[in-house]
C-alpha cells in the first residue's frame, strides 16, 4: 500500500461514524490531505474529529451534496485526485419511518455529485486525469436476505428490502452507469455491519452498552436470531483506503469481518463484557435489573422490524486475494475495545444516561 502520495482526497459524509474513521487514518496515516463536506445531519459527530481537526491537511465544508453550486466551487477550488462518497442517511428504523430524506440524500445526492465530478473530470488532463478515481460507499445491504447457507458475493443479485437499502442500490447503480456511460472512473465497495468508538446511540452495539449502563431495558427486535457479519470500523477504513488507491476502476469489493453473529448472541457478549468493566455501575441497579442474572436482565423483545432481514454475510475473497486486506480484529477484540470505550464516556460523562 502506498501510503506517501500525498493526494487530495474529497471525502464526503467525513463527520459520520465511518467517515470520521476514515478522515482520522488518512489525516494521521498517510500523507493524503482530507477536503470533507458534511451536511453535519444528527448522524454526525463533529467530536470524532477532534483529534485531526487543526490539521494544515484537513479542511471541513458544512454543506449539501445536493448542492450542485457548492460542490463545483470546492472540486474547481481545490482539484481533488479522488472522491469517497460515504455521505448518506443510513439508519434503516429512520428509513421505514420516512423515506424522503433517503431518496433525496442517497440517490439524488449521489447523481448531483456524479454530475459534478463528470464536468471536473472532463477538464482535467495527464497524469490528474490517469489517476483520478471516485469511491463510491455501500453496503450489503443491497442484497437483500440470506438464507442459513451461502455469502453475498460481488455476484449477488440486488434485492433490498428497506428504503435504505433501496436508496443505496440505486445510489449503487447509478455509480456504474457513470461508469459504463460516460467513463467516469470509479470503484465501488459494499460492506457488511461496522461497530467501532463514535457510532451513533441509535445503532445496537451503542444503544446496548448505554442502556445497560443507565439501566434501561436493552431492546432485541423480534427473536433476536438476525444474523449480522461484524467489521470493526478501523478495519473498513483500510479496506477503504486498499479499494481507493488499488481497486480496479469499474469494480466492486465486498468487504467483510468473517464475524457473522446471532443479534442476541452480540447483546449477550456485551452484558458479559459489562459484568467485568462495570460491575459497580449505580445506575444499571435500576428498572427490573436482576443481581443474578446481571445486566442480560435488562434484555427486553420488541416487536419486529418491518420486513426485517434474517441474514446477511459476506464473501470477502476478491478484496483479500487481489488487494491483500483482511480485518485485524476479531469480533471479541473489537467488541472489547468498543465497549471499554463507551463505558470511558459513560463514567466520563460525555454520553448522558438520560
Ligand atoms: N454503518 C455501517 O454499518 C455501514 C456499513 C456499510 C456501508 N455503510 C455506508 O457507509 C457510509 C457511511 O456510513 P456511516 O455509518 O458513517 O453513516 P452515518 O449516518 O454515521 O454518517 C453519514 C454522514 O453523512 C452526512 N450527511 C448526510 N446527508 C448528507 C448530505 N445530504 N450532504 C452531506 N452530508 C450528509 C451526515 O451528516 C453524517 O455525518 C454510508 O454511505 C453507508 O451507507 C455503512
Amino acid at each position: 500500500m502506498n501510503n506517501k502520495q500525498n493526494r487530495v482526497v474529497l471525502v464526503t459524509g467525513g463527520t459520520g461514524f465511518i467517515g470520521s474513521a476514515l478522515v482520522r487514518f488518512l489525516i494521521e496515516h498517510t500523507q493524503d490531505s482530507v477536503i470533507n463536506i458534511d451536511k453535519l445531519t444528527y448522524a454526525s459527530s463533529p467530536c470524532a474529529l477532534a483529534s485531526i481537526e487543526h490539521s494544515v491537511r484537513y479542511q471541513f465544508f458544512e454543506g449539501d451534496i445536493c448542492d450542485q453550486q457548492l460542490l463545483k466551487r470546492v472540486l474547481e477550488k481545490f482539484q481533488p485526485d479522488v472522491i469517497m462518497h460515504l455521505a448518506a442517511e443510513s439508519h434503516v428504523d429512520r428509513s421505514i419511518n420516512g423515506a424522503d430524506k433517503f431518496i433525496q440524500t442517497n440517490i439524488v445526492g449521489t447523481f448531483t455529485l456524479l454530475e459534478a465530478c463528470r464536468d471536473y473530470y472532463s477538464a482535467l488532463q495527464g497524469e490528474k486525469r490517469q489517476a483520478f478515481r471516485f469511491h463510491h460507499v455501500s453496503t450489503d445491504e443491497v442484497y437483500g436476505d440470506l438464507s442459513d447457507k451461502g455469502k453475498f458475493t460481488e455476484q449477488s443479485s440486488y434485492a433490498p428490502s428497506s428504503p435504505y437499502s433501496a436508496s443505496k442500490a440505486a445510489a449503487d447503480h447509478l455509480v456504474r452507469a457513470w461508469y459504463r456511460t460516460y467513463g467516469l472512473p470509479v470503484v465501488l465497495s459494499n460492506c457488511s455491519n461496522n461497530y467501532g468508538l463514535y457510532q451513533h446511540l441509535e445503532k445496537l452495539i451503542p444503544l446496548t452498552i448505554m442502556n445497560a449502563l443507565a439501566g434501561k431495558p436493552i431492546p432485541i427486535y423480534g427473536n433476536g436470531l438476525q444474523v449480522r457479519d461484524w467489521l470493526y470500523v478501523e478495519d473498513h477504513v483500510q479496506a477503504l483506503y486498499s479499494v481507493m488507491s488499488e481497486g480496479q476502476l469499474g469494480e466492486t469489493y465486498n468487504i467483510g469481518g468473517n464475524a457473522e453473529r446471532k443479534n442476541i448472541e452480540v447483546v449477550r457478549s456485551i452484558c458479559n463484557i459489562l459484568e467485568e468493566l462495570a460491575p459497580d455501575n449505580p445506575y444499571s441497579k435500576m428498572g427490573k435489573f436482576s443481581a443474578e442474572v446481571g445486566f442480560a436482565s435488562l434484555i427486553e423483545f420488541v416487536t419486529d422490524r418491518p420486513g426485517h432481514d434474517k441474514r446477511y454475510a459476506i464473501d470477502a475473497s476478491k478484496i483479500e486475494k487481489t488487494l491483500g486486506w483482511k480485518p485485524q480484529e476479531s469480533f471479541e477484540t473489537g467488541l472489547r475495545k468498543t465497549v471499554e470505550w463507551y463505558v470511558g464516556q459513560f463514567k466520563a460523562g460525555q454520553l448522558g444516561a438520560d
